[in-house]
């Protein structure tokens, strides 16, 4: 069978404001796909993995880009808290979508988040300044993307992880699979109660997704040794991951 090609078509939710009920639906329905698609454990099994220092050490500096309402990352602070007790964690979205009470549940596990509105690509454009991340908003433990870098064509993608591999040491996405099994999940969304926007976006995601080794083609090469690792995880994702092993 011939493998689908990737199309990115610009998804509902983005076109909406951030009050807007049909926004509002939709944010919950992720919530429910990101159960259904793992995403949590997925991302829990990389992280887990790294050698990062835990309590002695200065505090770990993480970024989310295209963080949503921060929601999922908390799922993930609370099982990484044991492990990562002292985070600062900087959500960035262009919406502003994380709720007081979510920043609260992060300071309740010794995470100290703060959620930026600004939008990637002036991140990316600019020397990496992230307002409300601290002086030292330039360099970052771990940088993570789920559900985000497929909004992007091949160019604008590029650009975005030479962005990322010049100013962290460990970087992980978590990404639609664009593959027929995926695509007949996104059709069926309607099954878990989805809205008009989920079961559109749903669909589009995955033709926007990846597979085989596209995003480790799109990782800059350069003078900093990375080990990669990109495969297939769960039933529906696609993971990328890098740790750099050598000076940046
Ligand atoms: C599908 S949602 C994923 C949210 C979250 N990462 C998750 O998995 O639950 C994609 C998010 O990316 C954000 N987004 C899209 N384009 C963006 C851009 N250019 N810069 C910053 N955020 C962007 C949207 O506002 C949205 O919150």
């Amino acid at each position: 069978m011939t493998p689908l090609p990737r199309i990115v078509g610009a998804e509902i939710l983005d076109g909406l404001g951030e009050d807007d009920p049909a926004a509002r639906h939709s944010r919950r329905d992720l919530r429910r796909v990101h159960r259904i698609m793992g995403t949590c454990s997925i991302l829990l099994r990389t992280m887990r993995s790294w050698a990062l220092p835990g309590s002695s050490s200065a505090p770990l500096r993480v970024l989310e880009l295209g963080a949503g309402d921060g929601s999922l990352m908390l799922r993930v602070a609370h099982a990484l808290a044991p492990r990562w007790p002292r985070v600062e964690l900087t959500l960035l979205d262009r919406q502003a979508l994380v709720e007081p009470d979510t920043l609260r549940q992060y300071a309740s596990l010794g995470w100290t988040a703060v959620a930026s509105r600004m939008d990637v690509l002036d991140w990316v454009a600019g020397p990496g300044l992230i307002e409300g991340a601290g002086d030292s908003g330039l360099r970052w433990d771990v940088i993570v993307a789920n559900l985000f870098l497929h909004h992007f064509q091949a160019g604008a993608l590029g650009e975005l992880l030479r962005a990322v591999a010049a100013r962290c040491d460990h970087f992980l996405a978590c990404e639609p699979r664009r593959a027929r099994p995926a695509l007949l999940a996104s059709h069926l969304v309607r099954a878990i109660g989805a809205n008009a926007v989920t079961r559109e976006d749903a669909v589009l995601s995955v033709h926007a997704g990846f597979r085989d080794q596209e995003l480790s083609g799109l990782w800059p090469p350069g003078a900093a040794a990375w080990a990669t690792r990109e495969h297939p995880a769960g039933p529906f994702s696609h993971c990328f991951s890098a740790v750099r092993e050598g000076p940046g």
